[in-house]
């Protein structure tokens, strides 16, 4: 079938996270080619020192892009997009969404204080700090950075159960504290309903997926209208990662339940 309009995207993670993004954009646009990547040779992003992060992204991305021939690139990482865009968009030509706590949103519901769950790096981002100072003038922001949740999420995406002691021990900090939690890594919505219930029912969780799939939506689609998706046509998703990946035959499984065909490694050339 020929069509126009198709358009190919880049999601980059370090990990997984990114297709709590990807379920989102899937869900308003099913219409995408998808090239999911995830950096795990570096994961976790949250515990990298900025200079090398930054460094990896550009080199994947940029790499990517060109090979790919890519339309739109979404930063589906927290820790990243708080540092590596400004880099990116002097590199490429294309649009490059990223995906940043939900603090406004999160502050606006809030009628106690909001809580920001996000890695050790993204809590201490001048980039975090300037979204709170902006958005968040009259509520109080409780942050709590954990690479252990990052994990968990990493896990559950290889059908290990969640220990919700372990969660709750994690998540104390925050208890009776907030009545908004933000789920400032992408990460997090996969463990969302595990999140909940160690929080409880009274505790609103705010991400950034929906958000980030209207904008991919409008960036792609402003001039030319949202192609109708036919029955017979096949979007093209595929999963790269930059090393062979832990227990992959269990992700692999997961994986071709949200669309994917089997992972494929694609190392990063440093003679770039
Ligand atoms: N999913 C990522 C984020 O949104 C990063 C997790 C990590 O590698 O530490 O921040």
């Amino acid at each position: 079938m020929t069509n126009t309009n198709r358009h190919k995207i880049l999601i980059f993670d370090s990990g997984v996270g990114g297709l709590s993004v990807y379920q989102q954009i899937q869900k308003r646009l099913p219409q995408l080619d998808v090239i999911y990547f995830f950096d795990n040779e570096a994961y976790p992003y949250g515990e990298l020192s900025q200079d090398v992060l930054i460094d990896r992204v550009e080199l994947f991305v940029t790499d990517l892009v060109k090979k790919e021939q890519i339309d739109l690139v979404v930063i589906a990482c927290n820790t990243a997009s708080t540092i590596v865009l400004p880099r990116l968009r002097a590199q490429l030509t294309i649009p490059v969404v990223g995906v940043v706590p939900a603090i406004k949103p999160a502050s606006l519901l809030a009628n106690v204080a909001v809580g920001l769950i996000a890695t050790p790096a993204t809590v201490t981002r001048q980039y975090t700090h300037d979204l709170i100072q902006h958005f968040s003038q009259d509520k109080k922001v409780e942050l709590l950075g954990s690479t252990r949740l990052v994990d968990m999420a990493e896990e559950k995406l290889r059908g290990q159960a969640i220990d919700l002691q372990e969660l709750s021990e994690i998540l104390q900090p925050l208890i009776g504290l907030i009545d908004v939690a933000v789920l400032g890594c992408t990460h997090f919505p996969l463990i969302k309903d595990e999140i909940q219930t160690v929080l409880g029912s009274n505790v609103t969780l705010v991400d950034s997926g929906e958000a980030i799939a209207r904008r991919v939506e409008s960036l792609l689609f402003q001039n030319e209208g949202i192609p109708h998706t036919s029955s017979l046509y096949q979007p093209l998703n595929k999963i790269l990662s930059s090393a062979p990946p832990w227990k992959e035959g269990a992700l692999n499984e997961r994986l071709s339940l949200l669309g994917f065909s089997p992972i494929q490694t694609y190392p990063l050339h440093l003679d770039v």
